[in-house]
């Protein structure tokens, strides 16, 4: 039964979501990506980028879309795989990437401890495969190295256990680089056992701009990889999983049957290939300006719990006296504010060097302050470990 006219359900339909200034609020915007220290992926699109992209074919990528086809082709080419599919997000793509090797459980995935796939994806391991996980603790702290996965994996038909189907690395994790050699002893075993080898390569990018080896031959060892460009390339969405062939085209049913199937993604894929072409080159003035990050807070007296390898370090602020509460509350209350989060400082391609600066004084200034006030360090300096890259403040 009608309840009104089709021009008052317009009324009612419609809605304006720009600020008041777009200008303003996107400058403002910007600037304060350039002092915000929690992530990588709060980086945003620029002009140029977001010109470019316009001018990207409009097809609907479920019917396969012309610029999307062409961005899947490049990568496939570039990591020597033969297939590739555009995703949402990293997520989606480790998520999918899982879900299609694993078919008939039981079965485990073997990953570190610290791992994305195991941490932070919501258990999605679980959920979408029914896999269990085999969280394994380094024991050079560091990586994972071959002992560590011959005295964890799981083989054999031992009614007792899961069977390891899928070894995943994640390079870089928490933007430390897994030594290449240690990568390709581990993918010679698992692939002689017959297990499948996955990379979460999110910041493959990275291990490429640090080593000089080339992506492809990063991704050699790998059965499957996603690779994402939402992260330290600074497109505004979107990761690559690729692989063979049939993989590729079973995981494109499974993002559909996800719901992850795209429509006019030009504009997305556009925005990646600006990417790759104008960011990637940038990233060793990011990882300088870490390294730059890192040698100051040492000098200042902070205890470093990861080094600046690639675009983040992990640090501890207890030597100096004062806590990761208290720095990032001093940091919003600057006339030009910073944002923190706690021991993790990821440095992306928009972050400013004076963002840097300001930090490393205002840090400075903290722990004189506690001096005058009478702290004394500890012998030793602190004994941190890193608990987690997602800070979970409670509002106060
Ligand atoms: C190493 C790694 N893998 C995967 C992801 C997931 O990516 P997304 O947030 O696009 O789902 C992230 C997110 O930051 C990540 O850091």
């Amino acid at each position: 039964m009608a309840t009104g006219n089709f021009a008052s359900i317009v009324d009612q339909v419609k809605l304006d979501v720009l600020p008041k200034d777009p200008a303003v609020a996107n400058a403002a915007k910007r600037k304060e990506i350039t002092r915000t220290f929690i992530t990588d992926t709060i980086s945003v699109p620029t002009e140029e980028m977001y010109a470019y992209a316009t001018l990207a074919t409009l097809g609907d990528d479920v019917y396969h879309e012309p610029s999307t086809l062409a961005l899947e082709a490049h990568i496939a080419t570039l990591t020597g795989k033969e297939a590739a599919l555009f995703m949402t997000s990293g997520s989606a793509s480790n998520q999918i990437a899982l879900r299609t090797h694993l078919t008939q459980p039981p079965y485990s995935v073997l990953c570190d401890h610290r791992a994305h796939i195991h941490k932070y994806e919501a258990g999605g391991t679980a959920f979408h495969s029914g896999a269990a996980v085999l969280p394994i603790i380094p024991s050079n702290t560091h990586h994972l190295t071959l002992q560590d996965v011959k005295d964890n994996i799981i083989l054999g038909d031992d009614i007792h256990f899961a069977p390891t189907e899928v070894v995943a690395l994640e390079n870089t994790l928490n933007g430390t680089i897994i030594p290449q050699t240690e990568v390709v002893a581990i993918s010679n075993y698992v692939r002689s056992v017959g297990v499948k080898m996955h990379l979460d390569g999110a910041r493959i990018w990275h291990v490429a701009a640090e080593t000089n080896t080339s992506i492809k031959e990063l991704c050699d060892p790998f059965d499957s990889v996603s690779l994402c460009f939402s992260k330290g390339l600074g497109a505004p969405i979107g990761s690559m999983l690729v692989g063979p062939k049939d993989f590729i085209k079973k995981a494109r049913w499974l993002r559909k049957l996800f719901g992850g199937g795209m429509r006019q993604t030009g504009i997305l894929a556009a925005s990646a290939a600006y990417a790759l072409t104008h960011n990637f080159p940038q990233l060793p003035r990011v990882h300088a300006l870490a390294r730059r990050l890192e040698a100051g807070l040492e000098e200042i007296g902070a205890t470093i719990l990861s080094k600046a390898e690639t675009c983040m370090i992990f640090y501890d602020p207890t030597p100096l006296g004062t806590t990761f509460d208290e720095i990032a509350d001093r940091a919003s209350a600057l006339p030009e504010p910073l944002i923190l989060g706690g021991s993790r400082l990821v440095i992306h391609i928009q972050t400013s060097d004076s963002a840097v600066d300001d930090f490393l004084a205002m840090v400075r200034q903290l722990a004189e302050e506690k001096k005058a006030a009478g702290f004394v360090k500890p012998e030793g300096g602190a004994n941190g470990v890193i608990r987690d890259v997602y800070v979970r403040r409670v509002p106060k």
